[in-house]
């Protein structure tokens, strides 16, 4: 296992320096180095300690006794005995003194539509939304899958969902209906929560309607909750299956606005959240409630360095992990307001991120990478039309971030003045594992920097010995961390804890650690590539591909791509005497979009006799990742028949995109 090599010779070669603005470092929440480097020691040698102090700013129903168990590790357990409700602590918490009326979402649609809800708004539709649910009969422990627009009423769901204590499974809107059912089926959800559209690209997108075909084979499936995107019209004809679909707007007439918060053991579910891995199978990774909750909390203040006055605009889908812990639980445990916004940066025109930030005044903005790639293609003109002299950070997240996007966000979008926190993390972490400090650690382009408090990485060789550019590895354990694989403990053992004989968690990057201690991620080791920062496994298109009549067998390898970061190229070889064609390419995008979604396309499809292989009859993807960005071959001795290789890269150099 090798980190990819383009990564890291552009990034090596890397060497500006930014120290964090003497003004910003001023009024940070972590104001210097030395600061830092206090907390992070004091982090590190008692953890739980420190956690139990972080813990202890939020609100218990009742105390933990253990901050940590480790006894049957890697099935960590945190604050055992606590008992506590993070919906209670999102809201709840501040309906006292001025934050009652401050607001906590600022929601702007796509069609320029916008809504404002203070706290006490946002608690009140909570509380109404989790009477509905209960209602419906959704009890304590049942899993309630959601597949909604991006719209307030999403927000509101998983908020009410944590409120009564049933673990929620966000899929994300560009699923198709096959990934619907095969998510719903795997954790055998009794609810689904829907929209029946919502807007993208200015186009309606028939969510209920992709969910009626995605649970037309889910027994499990009791009542379906459809929320109507704008009531007074119906944006795109649903149909309501008798006995199983209700209305929201019609179900909440006459709730109550008043919803205890459910007591929740501090290791009890909170939500499974689906992501890819090395399999076709995607792996439902479980969260718990007490120690997710004091990860996002903390992350969320310091790498944001949230202050009352802050407008924070997380640019991500709720149906991702950066949208569960950096638009919701993070932010809103701060107190934060918080920009919801439900389009793309390019619809109607290029200036729409930037029109918003004007408008809105946004402090904080958190992106990707690869918006930020596609922003800086449409040209300085766009962000130039518009103040942007609000922002004061700005951050990254989801991919690798380039040195030339970076020093364009920086000089760009945050004018020169504004500290840009690359933050490293995944679906598994939680939260927020490596980064700058905004007003603390001085960044270099392109590197995530340093650890988070209470974290402990190393750049590892496959044997474990400590090297410069290898494996990454977090040695000891930290509350967000995920806490299995719904429905199979022995993968989530495998996966992440077997590398090193169960010592250390293997997160699947790459990672070069420099002279001054920063961790540059040079990208998954694994086979899961990231487009436009959606993991993909490419095990999974794979398996769709084989599907096909026609196709005898597949591979598909990620390579670099100047605005997504990574794309997928796949390679397939046809049965005998079926036609390799447009029509095929047609017919294998077609059934990629169907069992999978559009965004997991392809950027080619190859066709070829045969795929280089082993003796042993392993397909050799280094090779085919070699012909795909046009590389010099590496070893092909090994090869069971080299000619395959020749016709292979004449193929390749003769199909279009
Ligand atoms: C990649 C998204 C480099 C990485 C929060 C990781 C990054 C995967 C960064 C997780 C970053 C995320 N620099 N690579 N700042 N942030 N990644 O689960 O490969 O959707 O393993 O979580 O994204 O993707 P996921």
């Amino acid at each position: 296992m090798t980190a990819p090599a383009s990564q890291f010779e552009t990034v090596s070669q890397e060497n500006r320096v930014f120290p964090p603005p003497a003004a910003f470092a001023r009024q940070a929440h972590i104001k210097s180095l030395e600061q830092y480097r206090e907390m992070y020691a004091r982090s590190i040698a008692d953890p739980e300690k420190f956690w139990a102090d972080v813990a202890g700013e939020l609100h218990w129903i009742q105390k933990w006794h253990t901050v940590l168990n480790s006894k049957n590790a890697p099935f960590y357990k945190w604050f055992e005995g606590g008992v506590t409700n993070l919906c209670y602590n999102c809201l709840d918490r501040h309906l006292h003194g001025a934050t009652r009326n401050k607001a906590a979402i600022i929601f702007e649609g796509e069609q320029g539509d916008q809504r404002v809800l203070t706290y006490a708004d946002l608690h009140r539709e909570v509380c109404l939304f989790a009477n509905v649910l209960k209602s419906l009969g959704v009890k304590k422990g049942d899993i309630v899958m959601l597949y909604m627009a991006m719209v307030p009423e999403l927000a509101i769901a998983v908020l009410a969902c944590a409120r009564i204590g049933a673990p929620h499974s966000v899929i994300f809107g560009g699923f198709s209906s096959e990934s619907i059912k095969d998510r719903v089926n795997d954790c055998q959800a009794k609810f689904v929560i829907t929209s029946d559209a919502g807007y993208r690209r200015g186009k309606v997108l028939p969510l209920k309607h992709t969910v009626d075909e995605g649970i037309a084979e889910c027994p499990s499936i009791q009542k379906v909750l459809v929320v109507a995107r704008e009531p007074q019209k119906q944006l795109h004809p649903v149909t309501m299956k008798e006995g199983r679909d209700v209305w929201y707007h019609e179900a909440v007439v006459g709730q109550s606005r008043h919803c205890e918060a459910a007591r929740q053991d501090a290791e009890d579910l909170l939500f499974i959240l689906y992501t890819s891995g090395s399999t076709g199978k995607p792996k439902g990774i479980m969260h718990t409630t007490g120690g997710y909750m004091t990860f996002a909390y903390l992350t969320a203040k310091y790498i944001f360095d949230l202050k009352p006055e802050d407008v924070y605009w997380c640019t991500a889908d709720i149906g991702w992990v950066t949208g569960h812990s950096y638009i919701l639980y993070g932010p809103l445990q701060n107190a934060a307001t918080v920009v919801m916004f439900e389009g793309v940066p390019n619809w109607p025109e290029n200036d729409r991120f930037w029109q918003i930030v004007e408008k809105y005044g946004v402090t904080v903005f958190y992106t990707a990478p690869t918006a930020i790639r596609a922003c800086m293609k449409w040209g300085d003109v766009w962000p130039q039309k518009h103040d942007l002299s609000s922002l004061r950070l700005l951050g990254s997240v989801g991919e690798p971030i380039n040195p030339e996007a970076w020093m364009w966000y920086h000089n760009v979008i945050g004018g020169g003045r504004c500290p840009i926190v690359d933050t490293w993390w995944q679906t598994e972490t939680g939260g927020i594992m490596i980064t700058p400090l905004p007003g603390a650690i001085a960044t270099k382009p392109g590197s995530a920097t340093v650890p988070f408090f209470g974290i402990e990485p190393a750049v590892l060789s496959d044997d474990g010995q400590d090297v410069r550019a290898g494996i990454l590895a977090i040695k000891k354990p930290w509350p967000g961390m995920m806490r299995g694989i719904w429905g199979d403990p022995g993968r989530f053992k495998t996966t992440y804890f077997a590398k090193w004989s169960g010592k250390y968690y293997f997160p699947g990057d790459g990672a070069r650690k420099d002279d001054d201690g920063n961790y540059w991620i040079l990208g998954r080791v694994d086979d899961v590539v990231n487009v436009s920062a959606h993991r993909i496994g490419t095990a999974e298109l794979e398996s769709v591909y084989v599907e096909h009549p026609s196709v005898a067998e597949s591979a598909v390898v990620g390579i670099p791509h100047e605005l997504k970061g990574q794309a997928l190229i796949s390679f397939v070889t046809v049965k005998q005497g079926k036609e390799a064609g447009p029509d095929l390419i047609r017919e294998l995008n077609d059934l990629v979009a169907k069992k999978i979604g559009k965004f997991a396309l392809p950027e080619k499809i190859i066709f070829s006799a045969d795929l280089p292989k082993t003796r042993s009859g392993k397909i050799m993807r280094r090779l085919l990742r070699d012909i795909a960005e046009g590389r010099a071959l590496g070893n092909v001795t090994t090869l069971a028949d080299p000619s395959v290789i020749e016709a292979l890269k004449e193929k390749y150099s003769t199909t279009e995109s």
